[in-house]
């Protein structure tokens, strides 16, 4: 919308001579304005958005995203800044508290999350419920959810100090529960935190260390897993988030909501690209083989899609790829895989992709998605443990989209309407009468 002064309303003319309506049009800190159509319905009119391509569920001042621009601040700062000179406890603290912390404040948030790394021993046989070869994300959707079962001494919800152990919890334990899902499914003994580690390294040390061996995380590998999870950690209302914050919504245990986000995460269209997209490039295997894909990706009579391409926000490149494709240079360099044949075939995949005229006009670019199955793979990490460590990331940002939920006095349980095409009122016809 072009025009020298913002408009501050809109008015609903209709064409059958009934009374207008005037909207109200709000305005954000950054981003697009929106028009405040809350008081439609007491018109008797709702508005038709299926997948809320144009529709802001909510306010917030954790994420913002500029789609155009491929912009992505948390609480105000810079993805590339963040990503430069900070870690992933850093960006856990700036995301739920609104600020990054101190060095004494840093040092004081490290010991409490480390203090609460530990699960209760009996959520262990909630593991021996599953299949081996269970995916690890379906472990975590079970196991997480039933923290709710384990932790239910959560005060209330709308006190500030509940909310904030809760989050402390979920930072800390998530991190176990996705080492040991993994850990299930190899058959070996879960690896206890240790908590003299870092995040990052803790959490190797949980996935890789063995009881028979001396284990220490490679400093660069774990710098660079860092840096993983702080790119992942928040994207405003994706869907996942949006999951977590209409479970939410209805007053229900944090624990079983942060499972729903889980679940949501898990599709191939939204936190299961990382893996679709090593399977996909697996699947390509050669660079000659790029145009048969392009091709079917272009083929409408195929589901197949281009997978980590594309984004509901982004229409340039997903900051994230960028720094994560820089991030890949580092770790397959630092292990001595710089000719490694799936990164050069992603990055052939995406030279071709970026020239090609149906990806451009479509706005189609690479997202978080494309590299970061890469990175994890050469890390030693297999593609069903990509999402689950998506889900380790995103805690931080669900939690803190929960958190700010649920201290708004204004939020209210989600219920969208929706459009109805079924039936008219028709009698019943008992069954004896039924032809
Ligand atoms: C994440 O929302 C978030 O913030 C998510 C996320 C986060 O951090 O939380 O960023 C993480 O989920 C990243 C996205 C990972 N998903 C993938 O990489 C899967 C592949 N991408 C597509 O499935 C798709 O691009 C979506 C789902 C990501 C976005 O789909 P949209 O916004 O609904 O776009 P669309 O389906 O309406 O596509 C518009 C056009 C269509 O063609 P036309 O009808 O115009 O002819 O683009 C085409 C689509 O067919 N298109 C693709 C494509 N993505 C869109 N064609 C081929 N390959 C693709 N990947």
């Amino acid at each position: 919308m072009k025009s020298s002064t913002k408009p501050t309303k809109v008015t609903l003319s209709f064409d059958n001579g009934a009374p207008s309506i005037e909207l109200p049009i709000l305005s954000g800190s950054l981003g697009n304005d929106v028009i405040d159509i809350r008081s439609l319905a007491k018109h008797g009119i709702f508005t038709y958005d299926p997948g809320f391509m144009s529709t802001a569920a909510c306010n917030s001042s954790i994420t913002f995203i500029n789609g155009e621009e491929g912009l992505l601040y948390y609480r105000g700062y810079p993805i590339e800044q963040l990503a430069e000179h900070c870690d992933f406890m850093e960006v856990s603290h700036l995301l739920i508290n609104g600020e990054l912390p101190t060095s004494v404040q840093k040092e004081e948030f490290t010991r409490t999350i480390n203090s609460h790394t530990m699960v209760h021993d009996q959520l262990t046989n909630i593991f021996r419920g599953f299949r081996r070869d269970a995916h690890p994300m379906a472990v975590m959707v079970g196991v997480v959810g039933s923290m709710s079962a384990f932790y239910h001494t959560l005060g209330d919800i709308h006190d500030a100090q509940s909310r904030e152990i809760t989050a402390h919890q979920l930072l800390a334990k998530v991190p176990t529960i996705a080492a040991w899902s993994y850990k299930y499914n190899l058959g070996q003994p879960f690896m206890y935190p240790q908590n003299h580690l870092s995040y990052a390294e803790n959490f190797m040390y949980m996935m890789f260390a063995t009881p028979c061996e001396k284990y220490e995380p490679n400093p660069i590998l774990a710098k660079a897993f860092d840096r993983i999870l702080i790119l992942h950690a928040d994207h405003e209302q994706n869907a996942s988030t949006s999951t977590v914050r209409l479970a939410g919504s209805s007053g229900a245990n944090p624990f079983a909501c942060i499972a729903a986000g889980i679940a949501s995460l898990w599709g191939p269209a939204h936190g299961g690209a990382n893996e679709a997209t090593l399977k996909m490039l697996e699947e390509i295997g050669d660079i000659s083989r790029i145009g048969e894909y392009i091709k079917r990706a272009k083929d409408k009579t195929d589901a197949f899609r281009l997978m980590g391409f594309g984004h509901r926000v982004y229409r340039n490149m997903d900051p994230r790829a960028a720094i994560m494709r820089k991030t890949c240079h580092e770790v397959l360099d630092e292990l001595g895989l710089h000719n490694d044949p799936m990164f050069k075939l992603a990055m052939a995949l995406e030279k071709i992709a970026l020239e090609d005229e149906y990806f451009v006009s479509r706005k189609l670019y690479p997202n978080v998605d494309f590299y970061s199955g890469i990175v994890m793979r050469a890390m030693g990490i297999p593609n069903s443990m990509f999402t689950a460590i998506f889900a380790l990331a995103r805690t931080a940002g669900w939690i803190a989209q929960w958190s700010e939920m649920n201290a708004d006095p204004e939020h209210k349980i989600g219920r969208p309407r929706q459009l109805y095409m079924g039936e008219a009122r028709r009698e019943l016809v008992p069954i004896s009468n039924r032809k």
